[in-house]
């Protein structure tokens, strides 16, 4: 052990806790649901992605299980190098049906998706444009592409402001190619990106569109197909990314486009060329998800409901939701210390519902993110809600 880098991590480690910024993972030891039991302790779970319920469907468990009769465990190699099963193809091809595109790439997950088709698809004769709440792994894309693309050239819009948006399309006009990308639905904060505008502002300025739709997917559009599908953008958005980690509940990750675009990340995207195949019942398990999902509405009106419930009564208890439209509903704290009594708080109450604080939201912006899902009875969510006004009144 080399005792200079203990040293530093320990002294790092320490300036977290001293911070508030210091996270410990809980663990899970029943299925992903709307309760479960963590930690030792049956709380109602308000901090999953698991938006339909799929993560623990019952006809997606068991076409894991018969692909793992079928195909193994493993995919044995990266997918051009003999790692790609008939299961990817077919998992490819449907996601592309779904998508109304040519073609999908699918990745291992939604951060290598984007890390990897980011710095593919740019030079450094071109520019990113992207909105200043993006998240992580855009921002990590973007900064492993030669590209232009420095808060200080101006770069990064302000939140969905189209006007700042317009003013760097006009200044950047000398570029090769110019990127505009944003989260469909962002991440921390639960508001939809004003996509009509931005694809109108590409076709004017000639700048293509990349939205990742991570949050977007089984959520907005038919059949949860997205923000292209929510607002019949169909044809207008070059990059879509989605996820197929959260509604979906397994895992991975896809880029959907043009057939060129497949090709040229099949040749170019590193994280496919380098990194092994997602295992063959996950392709399988996803395939069965896209079948509930495409035939089966009930997941998603319930989810639309249960979130439609939880936010009209944190408001009427005057929760700040801070403008939420979509399932994902922060609830105001500021303070990083101040969110963190609160998350506690509520675990004694029976709700696991995590603070979010620096570095994944702005410092003072620390919040409760909560995430009613179609896998919440309106039980759990009256008994979070009651959690909510209790635990208000001891970090008051
Ligand atoms: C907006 C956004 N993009 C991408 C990702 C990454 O997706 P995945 O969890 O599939 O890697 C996330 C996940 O947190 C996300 O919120």
């Amino acid at each position: 052990m080399n005792a200079g880098l203990q040293r530093w991590l320990g002294e790092s480690l320490q300036e977290l806790r001293d911070k508030h910024l210091y996270k410990t993972p809980r663990i899970l030891q029943s299925p992903a649901g709307g309760r479960v039991r963590m930690d030792g302790k049956d709380v109602v779970n308000l901090s999953s992605n698991n938006y339909l319920g799929l993560a623990n469907h019952p006809k997606v468990r068991q076409a894991a299980l018969e692909a793992i009769e079928k195909w193994g465990v493993g995919a044995g190699a990266v997918r051009w190098i003999g790692g790609t099963m008939e299961v990817h193809d077919e998992l490819e091809r449907r996601l592309a049906e779904f998508k109304h595109v040519e073609s999908v790439l699918v990745f291992t997950g939604g951060f290598t998706a984007n890390s990897g088709c980011i710095p593919a698809v740019l030079t450094n004769q071109d520019v990113v444009i992207s909105d200043e709440l993006n998240h992580a792994s855009i921002i990590d894309g973007v900064r492993l592409s030669p590209a232009k693309y420095k808060k200080s050239d101006g770069y990064v819009y302000a939140h969905k402001d189209m006007d700042h948006l317009e003013r760097i399309l006009r200044e950047t006009q000398g570029f090769a190619k110019r990127m505009i990308i944003t989260d469909g639905v962002f991440s921390m904060d639960g508001d939809i990106a004003p996509l009509p505008s931005i694809v109108e502002l590409a076709e004017r300025y000639d700048a293509f569109v990349m939205v990742d739709d991570a949050h977007a997917s089984g959520v907005l559009g038919k059949n949860g197909a997205g923000t292209t599908s929510h607002f019949d953008l169909y044809g207008r958005v070059d990059i879509q990314l989605g996820t197929l980690s959260k509604a979906l509940g397994v895992v991975g990750g896809y880029i959907a486009g043009s057939a060129l675009l497949k090709e040229w990340l099949i040749n170019r995207g590193r994280p496919y060329l380098f990194s092994t195949a997602l295992p063959p019942m996950v392709a399988a398990a996803l395939i069965a998800a896209l079948d509930v999902m495409e035939n089966d509405p009930e997941p998603m009106r319930r989810l639309w409901a249960n979130a439609k419930w939880w936010k009209e009564s944190l408001a009427a208890e005057g929760f700040d939701t801070m403008g939420s439209e979509t399932p994902i509903t922060p609830v105001f704290v500021g303070d990083e210390a101040k969110a963190q009594a609160f998350e506690r708080a509520l675990w004694e109450e029976g709700v696991y519902s995590l603070a979010i604080v620096y570095p994944t939201v702005a410092l003072g912006k620390a919040r409760i993110r909560t995430m009613p899902s179609a896998a919440h009875s309106e039980e759990d969510l009256a008994f979070a809600l009651a959690a909510f006004r209790r635990a208000r009144e001891i970090v008051a």
